[in-house]
C-alpha cells in the first residue's frame, strides 16, 4: 500500500515537473527572449548550476525507491554519491548567482534556500557515511525538497495562483523552505501513526 501511494506521489510530481518545463522554460527554444539577455552576465555561473541541478532533480526519486535499494544497495549508493556532489555544486552555483547577481531583496530568501539545499544534502551524506539510516532519510528528503522548490516556485505561481505579486512571491519561498524541511518529519512519523490501533497498557 505504501509503495503505491509512494508511486503515486512521484508520478504526480513527475507530472508536475513536465507542466513547468513546458509552461516556464519554453523560451529555451526562443533565441530572441529577453530571458537571454537577463542571463548574460551570469550565463557561465548559471550553465553549470543548471546542469547539475537537472541531474540533482532527475536522480532524486530514484534515491527513494525501496525496490532499487534492496535490489542493488550498490547502485543506490552510486547513484546517491552523484546526486549528492550535483546537489552540493549546484547550490554552492545558485548561492553565488543570489549574492552576486540578485536584486539585493531576494538574497535573504534565495541565500537561505540555496544554503540550506547545501547543507541537508551534506547531512544527509555524512549520515550515510556513519550508518545512521534514519537520520539519512530524513535528511534526504529534506534535500529533495529543497531541489523540487525548482518545480514548485514555478509551477505555483504560473499555474495554480496567476499573478501573484512580489510579497507572494517572498511568502511562497519561505513557505517551501519550511515545508521542505518538516515534510519528511511528518511523513516518517503519519507511516508509524496507528489511530485505530487499540491502547497498550
Ligand atoms: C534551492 C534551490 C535553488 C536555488 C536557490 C536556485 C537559484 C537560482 C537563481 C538565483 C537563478 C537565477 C534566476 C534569475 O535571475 O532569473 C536560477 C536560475 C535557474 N535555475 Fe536554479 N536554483 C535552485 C535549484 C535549481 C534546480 C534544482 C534546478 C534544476 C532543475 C535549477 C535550474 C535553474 C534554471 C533552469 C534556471 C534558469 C531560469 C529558468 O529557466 O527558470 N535550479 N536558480
Amino acid at each position: 500500500m505504501t509503495t503505491i501511494i509512494k508511486r503515486g506521489a512521484f508520478l504526480g510530481l513527475f507530472v508536475v515537473t513536465l507542466v513547468t518545463i513546458w509552461v516556464h522554460e519554453r523560451y529555451v527554444l526562443q533565441p530572441h527572449n529577453p530571458q537571454w539577455a537577463h542571463f548574460q552576465p551570469f550565463r557561465w555561473w548559471l550553465l553549470p548550476h543548471v546542469a547539475t541541478g537537472v541531474l540533482a532533480l532527475g536522480l532524486g526519486p530514484l534515491q527513494f525507491s525501496n525496490t532499487l535499494r534492496r535490489w542493488n544497495p550498490k547502485v543506490h549508493r552510486w547513484l546517491g554519491r552523484v546526486y549528492a556532489v550535483a546537489a552540493l555544486i549546484s547550490s554552492l552555483l545558485a548561492l553565488y548567482i543570489v549574492l552576486v547577481y540578485e536584486i539585493p531583496n531576494n538574497r535573504w530568501v534565495m541565500g537561505v534556500m540555496a544554503g540550506l539545499w547545501f547543507l541537508t544534502t551534506a547531512c544527509a551524506w555524512i549520515s550515510a557515511l556513519k550508518r545512521d539510516f534514519i537520520q539519512h532519510k530524513l535528511w534526504v528528503g529534506r534535500s529533495y525538497g529543497l531541489t523540487f522548490t525548482f518545480v514548485a516556485t514555478r509551477f505555483l505561481p504560473d499555474v495554480v495562483w496567476p499573478g501573484m505579486d512580489y510579497y507572494g512571491y517572498t511568502a511562497l519561498y519561505w513557505m517551501l523552505i519550511i515545508i521542505s524541511l518538516i515534510l519528511p518529519d511528518l511523513i516518517i512519523g503519519l507511516a508509524g501513526f496507528r489511530p485505530f490501533r487499540p491502547r497498550i497498557d
